[in-house]
């Protein structure tokens, strides 16, 4: 007797049907209906379970980044690895045979640029380093997910035009090692510093054949360290704090967080500088005002969603 099988959604719930060839047995009324099951709902298990394994195994919570993504770029990784579960993954990882910089090359995208989106940086310079400029002080600034640290050395240079360096204080951070160690030894291609101004490239490069080397004196501003924003403390009392397209890969409930601990980082007064897709609707209740498209100032420090309800 042979069987085909084709799965169909009924009441909210998927079924599975074999049909029955050899008896001739077709259509959903007649169907030799062998089993009932919802795959999602193994394919959840399977998930939750690895989820679980790598928060305990790795300290990582998977379940703030947004599943389908999540799910999708995890799925490829078992596909180039041969393994047909998540929780396969899971034990893979467990036994070192898959390694934690493996896993989180997929888990997100490192994508990054000097300058990213010109225009909101050039808002920056105009609203926000004249005010702080004129504190006469060291400014404390923290570039969270800074991947490979080109948007923190965008900062550095930045706040250059109107500060001297040693008054720049960056705290560069990323969940992922592997692009850290990037970021301190500072060397990118020469094209990427293309789009610069040329004296910019000239005071903050040293140019060695194809590639271009931040030079000490901007990279002593900064100070890059490994930090996960989900699990890990938050720093207070900063002047600015740029975060730019890292909250788009997690879940509302995880955004929310992230975001809110992120503004309790700032003094009243400080700069949240945002990503282009990451505007925030109602900035208010973080205790913020708009500057211009994706920066805010804190004006509020008891906004209506507070640190510590956020952290549940
Ligand atoms: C697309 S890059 C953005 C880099 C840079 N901020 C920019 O806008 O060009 C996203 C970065 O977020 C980092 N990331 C993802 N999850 C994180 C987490 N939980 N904590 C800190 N960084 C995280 C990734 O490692 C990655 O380097």
């Amino acid at each position: 007797m042979s069987h085909s099988r084709t799965w169909t959604r009924a009441s909210g719930r998927w079924f599975a049907l074999r049909w029955c060839r050899t008896c001739h047995w077709s259509g959903f009324d007649k169907g030799c209906l062998m089993r009932l099951e919802p795959p999602e709902t193994n394919q959840e298990r399977d998930f939750a379970s690895f989820t679980e394994t790598i928060q305990r195994a790795f300290g990582l919570d998977v379940a703030a980044y947004k599943s389908t993504q999540v799910r999708r770029r995890l799925a490829a990784l078992c596909t180039r690895r041969g393994f047909r579960t998540f929780q396969d993954l899971g034990r893979a990882m467990q036994s070192g045979a898959v390694s934690r910089d493996e896993f989180m090359d997929h888990l997100t995208i490192h994508v990054t640029e000097f300058f990213r989106n010109p225009d909101r940086w050039r808002d920056f310079a105009a609203r926000v380093v004249p005010q702080l400029a004129t504190l006469g002080r060291p400014v404390r600034c923290w570039s969270a997910a800074c991947s490979t640290g080109e948007e923190a050395y965008s900062l550095a240079i930045t706040l250059a035009a109107g500060l001297a360096l040693p008054q720049i204080c960056i705290w560069a951070t990323d969940v992922h090692p592997r692009v850290l160690e990037v970021a301190a030894v500072g060397r990118y291609p020469v094209a990427s510093v293309a789009e610069m101004p040329v004296e910019d490239v000239r005071r903050f490069f040293e140019t060695d054949g194809e590639q271009v080397v931040v030079r000490p004196s901007l990279r002593r501003c900064v100070q890059f360290a490994q930090h996960d924003l989900v699990t890990d403390r938050y720093p207070g009392g900063l002047d600015v704090v740029v975060c730019r397209n890292a909250l788009i890969y997690f879940t509302d409930e995880a955004k929310e967080r992230v975001l809110t601990q992120l503004c309790a980082s700032l003094r009243t007064g400080g700069f949240l500088f945002v990503g282009g897709t990451e505007q925030i609707a109602q900035p208010i209740r973080y205790g913020l005002a708009q500057v211009s498209r994706l920066i805010y100032q804190k004006v509020d420090d008891e906004p209506r969603v507070s640190a510590a309800s956020a952290n549940g």
